[in-house]
C-alpha cells in the first residue's frame, strides 16, 4: 500500500524550514503531496501559480507532487488518497491553531491523521512573511530560502 500525506500551507514563498519538512517527512511516507491554499484571509505576494512553479522547480523528488487547491483540506486530501496531514510545530505558539485545525480536520474525516514533525532547530524562528519583509528591504535571505526562491523573490521586488 502507497502511503500518501498532503502537506499544506500557504508557501508564500517556500522557506528552508517548509523544504526541510518536506524531506523530513519522505522518511515515512511514500509520496508526499505539497498542496499550497487559496488561502482567503491572506493577500499573497505570489500567485497561486507561481507558488506551486517555484515548489516544483526547489523541490525536484520524484516522491513530491505539487498542487494547489481550493476548498476544505479534507476533501482535497481524499481526492489525493493522502491518509496523512503533515504541519509543522515551530514552537508553543504554533500549537494552539495547530491543535484546533487538527481537531477540526478529525471531525470532518476521522480516518485522516494530522503528523506534527518539528523542524531543525535553526529555522524554527522562520516564517514566509519575516522572509518577505527582510527581503523587500533588500535584506539578505540567501540562508533562509533556495536561490529559486530568492530569485523570484528578487524579481518580484524590483531589486
Ligand atoms: N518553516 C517555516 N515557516 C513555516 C513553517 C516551517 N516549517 N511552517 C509554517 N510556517 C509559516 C508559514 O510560512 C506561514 O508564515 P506567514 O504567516 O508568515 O505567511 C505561517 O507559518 C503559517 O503557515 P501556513 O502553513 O502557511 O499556514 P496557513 O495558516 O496559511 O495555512 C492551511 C493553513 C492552508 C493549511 C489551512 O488554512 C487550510 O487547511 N485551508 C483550507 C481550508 C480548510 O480546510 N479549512 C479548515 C481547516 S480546519
Amino acid at each position: 500500500m502507497t502511503r500518501t500525506g498532503v502537506y499544506p500551507g500557504s508557501f508564500d514563498p517556500l522557506t528552508k524550514g517548509h523544504e526541510d519538512l518536506i524531506h523530513r517527512s519522505l522518511g515515512f511516507l511514500d509520496k508526499l503531496v505539497v498542496a499550497v491554499a487559496v488561502n482567503v484571509g491572506k493577500q499573497p505576494l505570489f500567485s497561486l501559480d507561481e507558488r506551486v512553479a517555484m515548489i516544483r522547480e526547489t523541490v525536484q523528488d520524484p516522491k513530491v507532487d505539487v498542487q494547489s487547491f481550493d476548498g476544505l483540506l479534507v476533501d482535497f486530501a481524499r481526492k489525493i488518497g493522502a491518509t496523512v496531514i503533515v504541519r509543522g510545530l515551530r514552537a508553543v505558539s504554533d500549537f494552539e491553531y495547530e491543535f484546533q485545525m487538527a481537531l477540526m480536520n478529525r471531525h470532518l474525516a476521522p480516518k485522516l491523521e494530522t503528523i506534527f514533525l518539528v523542524p531543525a532547530f535553526d529555522l524554527t524562528y522562520l516564517s514566509s512573511s519575516l522572509v518577505r519583509e527582510v527581503a523587500r528591504f533588500g535584506g539578505d535571505v540567501s540562508g533562509l530560502v533556495h536561490p529559486v526562491v530568492q530569485a523570484a523573490l528578487r524579481k518580484k521586488l524590483g531589486r
